[in-house]
C-alpha cells in the first residue's frame, strides 16, 4: 500500500476521527474497543470480551485504570526504553500507535521534549484520558489524538520520524500488511519502536498464597490456553516480521521487570485491578478451590486480601525492537 492510500480524510469508509479538540464527542460506549491489553489481555474477540466484562464501556474504564497504573508503576522502565532507542537525530514528529492513555506518548515527550506526538487509538475514552493528562503535564500543544481503528484504513498521520507501538502489535490478526503500512508512513530513515510484554505480569511469590500455593500461575495457564487462539502473535518474535516489511533491524532488547512494594506504593491496587480482570477471564475454568482462594485474595474486606499483603511485586518481561526504514526506500510491496 502506498502513502496515497493513507491520505483519505473524508471517505465515509474511513474509521477514524481527529479528536484533538472534540471533548463534546465523547460518548460512553459509542465505540467498542474490540481489543485487549497485552499486559492484561484476555482475548480480542467478542466472545472473549464477554468473558471479561459484558459491558464494553465498563471494560474500557477498567482497562484505562490498568493502563494508568501500569504507566505509573513502570515509568522507570519506559524511560529506560526511550533512552535506549537508537535515534540518529531527535525526532520532531512521532506517532504512538495504540496509544492507550499515553504511557508511551509521555515517556517519548520526556525523552524528546521538542517533539510533537500524534496518539492513535480505537478507544475514545482512552484518548480523552490522554488529553486530560497532556493538559495536566502542560504539553497539550504537543499532543494530537486521533481516534481510529488501525485494522481499517489508516488516517493521515503525516510522515513521522518515529513510530512507537507498545503492547499493541500482538492485537493484529495479520501484522504483515500493517507493518508495511508503518514502513510506508515512516519518513525515510525513520525509526519504528516495538514494545511487547511476554505475558501478563505476576504479583505473588511462586509459593503464595499460603492457603493455595501456585494459584496465580494456574490462573495464567487457564488464561493463556483460553486466549491463545485469539491472539496468535502474542509473544511473537517481531524481528523477522519487521524485516519482511522492508525495515532494517537496528536493535533488540529484553527487559526484566521486578518492582517491589518498597519502590511503588500502588502495587497492591495494580495487582488487584489486574487480577480482577484475570478472574473474569478464567473463573469458569478454575477448580472450585482455586476460585474460592482467588476470591479471598480479591475480597478487600478479607484478612487474606491482596491489599493486606506485603510480599507483592510486579514481575514481567518486556521485549523491545527498533527498526528503521531505509533512507532510500520506496513504498513496500507484498500481497499479504
Ligand atoms: C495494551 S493497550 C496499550 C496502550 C499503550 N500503548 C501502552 O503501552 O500503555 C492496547 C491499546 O491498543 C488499542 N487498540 C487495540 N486495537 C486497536 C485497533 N485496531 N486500532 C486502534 N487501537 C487499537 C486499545 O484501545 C488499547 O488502548
Amino acid at each position: 500500500m502506498t502513502n496515497a492510500a493513507h491520505s483519505h480524510t473524508s471517505s465515509p469508509h474511513v474509521a477514524h476521527r481527529d479528536v484533538a479538540h472534540q471533548e463534546a464527542d465523547h460518548r460512553d460506549g459509542e465505540r467498542q474497543d474490540v481489543h485487549q491489553d497485552a499486559r492484561h489481555d484476555v482475548g480480542h474477540q467478542d466472545a472473549a470480551r464477554q468473558a471479561v466484562h459484558p459491558d464494553p464501556a465498563r471494560q474500557d474504564a477498567v482497562q484505562r485504570e490498568v493502563l494508568d497504573l501500569d504507566a505509573e508503576v513502570l515509568a522507570d522502565h519506559a524511560a529506560s526504553i526511550t533512552a535506549w532507542l537508537p535515534v540518529e537525530a531527535d525526532p520532531r514528529r512521532i506517532v504512538d500507535l495504540g496509544s492507550g492513555t499515553g504511557a508511551g506518548t509521555f515517556a517519548l515527550l520526556d525523552r524528546f521534549p521538542e517533539a510533537h506526538v500524534t496518539a492513535v487509538d480505537a478507544s475514545v475514552d482512552h484518548l480523552a484520558r490522554l488529553r486530560e493528562k497532556a493538559r495536566e503535564k502542560g504539553v497539550a500543544d504537543q499532543v494530537r489524538t486521533v481516534e481510529a481503528d488501525l485494522t481499517a484504513e489508516w488516517p493521515d498521520l503525516g510522515q513521522p520520524q518515529m513510530i512507537w507501538a507498545s503492547a499493541f502489535l500482538h492485537h493484529l490478526p495479520n501484522p504483515g500488511p500493517f507493518l508495511r503500512q508503518v514502513h510506508d508512513v515512516l519518513a525515510p530513515g525513520g525509526l519504528l519502536a516495538v514494545v511487547e510484554m511476554s505475558g501478563l505480569p505476576r504479583f505473588l511469590p511462586a509459593d503464595a498464597p499460603e492457603f493455595r500455593p501456585g494459584l496465580e500461575e494456574r490462573c495464567h495457564e487457564v488464561s493463556d490456553r483460553r486466549f491463545a487462539a485469539h491472539l496468535p502473535y502474542r509473544g511473537a518474535d517481531w524481528g523477522p516480521l519487521l524485516t519482511a516489511a522492508g525495515l532494517i533491524l537496528g536493535g533488540e532488547r529484553k527487559i526484566t521487570i521486578n518492582v517491589g512494594m518498597d519502590r511503588s506504593p500502588t502495587i497492591g491496587r495494580y495487582a488487584l485491578t489486574v487480577m480482577r480482570r484475570l478472574r473474569a477471564a478464567v473463573a469458569d475454568q478454575l477448580p472450585e478451590e482455586d476460585l474460592a482462594a482467588l476470591d479471598d485474595l480479591l475480597d478487600t474486606d478479607s484478612p487474606r486480601s491482596l491489599l493486606r499483603r506485603t510480599d507483592l511485586a510486579v514481575r514481567a518481561e518486556r521485549h523491545v525492537w527498533a527498526a528503521r526504514r531505509p533512507a532510500a526506500s520506496g513504498p513496500s510491496r507484498g500481497d499479504n
